[in-house]
Order: structure tokens, then sequence, then C-alpha cells
């Protein structure tokens, strides 16, 4: 296993592989009445947050804390970085304190590597959100979803569609995602108005479409994006109705998939803009379990970082 999760295509097959087969392992606990395993004791987790996150903070403490490490939660609003504190100096404090993983998030693309890269922590660095980058947790516990409802919780993604859907120029999930549902063998369309699309698209391993309505009938699944209006500076779209009539996923839309498709969104959601009330609240969108899968996925990720590079035994389990 690789020593830090700083890109989801750090990730090979099996390396993927291994971490959604953990991340099964690790959801059996949630059945249990004490949802906790020894691995991580005596280990310390910092969660550095420099940027705002509610599912991504609040999962990776869970995650630690059912592993039984102890949990350092730093966030950059009210810390010494108002004063003028460098990530440099913030990191060599966190290593003072004797982190053995550093979970973080930051406004820049890049923070991460440089903090695994300079030697400043000598512990493991995962990336939870880098600005538009990459998230490869969340791409993480994505394909692990994806792998429940449509492929029973075994194997890879071969051959399964993927459509994914809106604002790709600034999200860091969508790279992610293409990345690694790349290696899991899936086949990806990324839909979005040309100009929510990067620079160097068509290198990447999906096809293109600027029509939502085409690929909708052959997806098996549909992850449509947050549009991120704090990332814009400039007029991507003429209007909110505009955007939401040719790239949002309404009841219309949802009744083209087929039966056994799923919706969904990494959250935070703008309800009635990329997606509608009815589409994120039906029985079909798999929303707030993919919140749920996050906890389980990111213990198997701390887990197989800090702890070891295998999956643990059922014996393990503290009762
Ligand atoms: N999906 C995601 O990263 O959500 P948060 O910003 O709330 O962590």
């Amino acid at each position: 296993m690789i020593p830090h999760l700083l890109s989801a295509a750090d990730l090979d097959h099996e390396d993927a592989v291994l971490v959604l087969d953990t991340a099964a392992e690790m959801a059996t606990l949630s059945d249990r009445s004490v949802k906790k395993l020894p691995a991580l004791r005596g280990k310390t987790v910092v969660n550095l947050f420099f940027e705002d996150s509610t599912r991504t903070r609040i999962s990776f403490e869970a995650a630690a804390k059912r592993l039984s490490a102890d949990v350092i939660n730093f966030s950059a609003k009210g810390s010494s970085v108002s004063k003028g504190e460098t990530l440099k100096d913030t990191a060599l404090t966190l290593q003072a304190m004797g982190a053995d993983a550093v979970v973080i998030r930051h406004g820049s693309s890049g923070a991460p590597h440089r903090l695994a890269e300079a030697g400043w922590i000598d512990g493991a660095v995962v990336n939870a959100g880098d600005g538009t980058h990459e998230h490869p947790t969340q791409a993480l516990l994505d394909a692990f979803t994806i792998r429940r409802h449509l492929r029973g919780g075994e194997g890879d993604l071969s051959g399964l569609r993927v459509t994914i859907v809106g604002d790709v120029l600034h999200s860091r999930v969508a790279r992610s995602n293409v990345h690694l549902l790349d290696t899991l063998g899936a086949k990806v369309t990324v839909v979005a108005p040309p100009t929510l699309l990067p620079v160097g698209v068509e290198e990447w391993p999906v096809t293109v479409s600027y029509s939502l309505d085409d690929p909708l009938p052959e997806s098996d699944a549909v992850m449509m994006l947050r549009v991120q209006r704090e990332r814009m500076n400039a007029a991507f779209f003429p209007s909110a109705r505009e955007y939401s009539r040719r790239y949002g996923l309404d009841q219309v839309r949802m009744d083209m998939l087929p039966e056994h498709a799923i919706v969904m969104h990494p959250g935070p959601m703008n309800r009635g803009m990329e997606i509608a009330d009815g589409v994120a609240d039906h029985d079909r969108s798999v929303i707030v379990e993919q919140v749920a899968n996050g906890v389980s996925v990111r213990m198997a990720v701390l887990y197989l970082l800090v702890g070891g590079s295998r999956q643990p035994e059922p014996t393990e389990v503290i009762v």
C-alpha cells in the first residue's frame, strides 16, 4: 500500500480494490453494539482543515475514533493561521505533537503534496480535498457505494456506465472520480456546458457530452456535481434557471434512467439548481448512504496507511 493518499491516481487496481474490501469489513462494525476496533490505539490522527467541510471532517473524525486513535481537530479559523502562520510552521507544530497521520483540506491545489514531500511530517498524509485538484476519499466512497448497489459489494466496476454532470471545471470530486472509475474499469461520461469543462478534458479517459439527455438512458449511476459559485469569478452560464433547465436532474430526466440506476451527489447540494428536491429525496437517491459509507471508507484508508497493509481480522473487534 502507498505511504500517503494524495491523488486517486496513486491507487492501482489492486490497492483500490483492497481499500474497498477493507471498507466492507469496516462497514460490518456498524451492525455491532460497540462500533470500535483497537487497530490505531496509541496513534494520533490530526484533521487539518483550512477550508470549510461538514461531511469529510466529521467522517474522518468518526473513522479515527472508531479505530481507537487519538484525534486532534485543527480548523484554520480561530488558529494562528489568522496571524500569518505558514503551512510549514503549522505542520512542524503538529509533528512536534507526534502526528501519525495528517488529514488535510486546503484551498490551494497541491498543499497535501507539499506537506508529504517537504518532510515536515513523518506520518501519512491524506488529501481531504485540495483546491480544484482532487478529493480521493470522496471518489473511494462513491466507488464503494456504486459497488454495493450494482456489483453486490464485490470486485471492481468493470463495464458500469457512470455519468458525471455539471461543474467539472472546479470539481476535485470529478477529477478523483475519473481516475478511480477508470482504474476500476467503469466507463465514464462527463456532461457540462463547454464553459465548465477544463482545458485538456479530451485527454481524460472519458466521453464528453454537452447534452444531459443523451447519456441518461444508458447510465447505471448518475453523479450530480455542485455548482461551485464560490470558485467562480466570471459568468460561466447565463442564469441559474438556464443552467437548471439544461443540466439539472429533475423528475422528467430521472424517468429516462434505467430502473436499476442510482442517483449520487457528493454534497453539499444546491437543491433546485443541479438537482430537484424530489430527486434528491427519491428512493433511488443514495446521497445519504454516500455519507454513511464515507466513515467506512475513511476507516479503511486510515487503517491501511497507519495501522498496516492487510484487512482486519474479525477477532480484532472490541466486544
Ligand atoms: N463532499 C464533501 O467533501 O463535503 P464537505 O465539503 O461537507 O466535506
